[in-house]
């Protein structure tokens, strides 16, 4: 089979279905730099995260910066808007231009395709079609020694050999920091709200009486590029503070994506339907569950708060490790005990759904029995300690 000749360095391919990016990209260097070892290492690199955090964007910039190191140069497939009976396979075809020969199997064709390559092929936005993405990246790895691949997915895809990096929001300023203008700027999320509102207001920038406010919607925003940049659209006609007034109601706020965007991202609520419509029943009913947590909590308090009716307290453990895999639940490594956190976009989406299931009620009262118990057991505890510290 005739497979069209590599266009070293030129952009056939890189080819892409939507525009380039014409924002500017903020910040990340350490990130990109690590990324880019990784895919000099690992013939599968997957850039896990939240909706919204940055994968595509962060695996369009490291293709940018790689491709010309690949001799057959580099091929994008998008995923997410994949024609469902084409399949993973098909979509690679046509990103790679295999002559159409309809009777073959397109896995075959990938194969053949790709067998004598030496290219960097990203597979964006693998989540809704897990299970077919990985199978076929493990075929494409085991017949083509040459290619590597860079998958972006809201969840890792789980192919022996796949080297996974977790992409974090970006870095906010943290409640207690120095609320001045230049501190702020310092962070990448300040950053790039200030750049994205430039767009609509020319001459924002941060000053001393509304830096405290733009750092405050950034850690509200959970760091999130997508919501920095649909809130950067309400500094048209709000200020920064007013929007941190009305981020209560985020969902209804965060509604006015870029006309090109993606219908996922047009809007907040739609990016994190996305997510929710990938989750099995038990993960969609521990997340509105789990958000009348206010803080972080361990597996204990999840079991006895959220397993009950629908979700018996046996099954809560496996649902909890199917939300921190899909990137729902944030683990905090900082002992021994790992406790778990959602981040504020996505409890109040899960907030909305608990208040329409009908189980609040009795998720907020097992909630505030956990916590008088464990108030009891410290109480317990107290005066043993005391007595322990009186006696030494
Ligand atoms: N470092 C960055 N600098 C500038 N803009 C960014 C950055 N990271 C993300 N963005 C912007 O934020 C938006 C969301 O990013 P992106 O589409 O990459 O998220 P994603 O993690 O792929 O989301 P999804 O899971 O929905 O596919 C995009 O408009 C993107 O251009
Ligand atoms: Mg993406």
């Amino acid at each position: 089979m005739e497979i069209p000749p590599p266009d070293p360095g030129g952009t056939a391919h890189l080819r892409r279905t939507r525009p380039a990016a014409v924002t500017s990209f903020i910040g990340r260097e350490a990130f990109l730099a690590e990324a880019e070892r990784a895919v000099g290492r690992a013939s599968l690199v997957t850039l896990t995260g939240i909706g919204g955090v940055g994968k595509t964007r962060l695996a369009y910039e490291l293709v940018e910066g790689m491709r010309k190191s690949f001799p057959d140069g580099a091929c994008v497939v998008e995923l997410d808007t994949l024609d469902r009976d084409a399949g993973v396979a098909g979509a690679i075809a046509i990103a790679l231009a295999v002559p159409d020969q309809s009777n073959r199997d397109p896995v075959d064709k990938v194969l053949d395709a790709l067998r004598d390559r030496r290219l960097l092929l990203m597979l964006d936005n693998c989540e809704h079609v897990l299970q077919e993405a990985a199978a076929l990246t493990a075929r494409v790895l085991a017949a083509a020694p040459g290619v590597r691949i860079l998958a972006t997915s809201r969840e890792a895809l789980m192919v022996a050999g796949e080297q996974i990096i977790a992409v974090p929001p970006l870095r906010t300023p943290p409640e207690d920091s120095d609320p001045s203008p230049a501190a702020i700027t310092g962070y990448e999320a300040v950053r790039l709200l200030v750049d994205r509102a430039r767009s609509h207001v020319p001459d924002f920038e941060a000053t001393p009486a509304n830096a405290a406010a733009i750092a405050q919607l950034c850690r509200l925003l959970d760091g999130i590029p997508l919501a920095i940049e649909l809130a950067a659209t309400r500094l048209r006609s709000l200020s920064a503070a007013q929007l941190v007034e009305r981020l209560d109601r985020r969902f209804q706020l965060l509604t006015v994506g870029d006309r090109d965007a993606i219908a996922r991202q047009k809007t907040l609520r739609a990016l994190i339907d996305w997510s929710h419509e990938l989750c099995a029943e038990p993960e969609q009913i521990l997340w509105r569950r789990l958000s009348v947590f206010v803080g972080s909590f361990d597996i204990e308090a999840a079991e006895e708060v959220c397993g009950f009716d629908g979700l018996e307290r046996d099954a809560v453990f496996d649902a909890l490790d199917r939300l921190v895999a899909k990137s729902l639940l944030v683990p905090e490594r900082g002992g021994e005990r790992i406790r778990y956190r959602q981040l504020m976009t996505i409890r109040e989406y899960g907030l909305e759904l608990l208040a329409a299931s009908g189980d609040e009620g009795t998720v907020r009262s097992r909630h505030r029995d956990h916590y008088t118990r464990a108030a009891r057991c410290v109480g317990q505890i107290l005066p043993l300690t005391r007595r322990g510290e009186s006696g030494g």
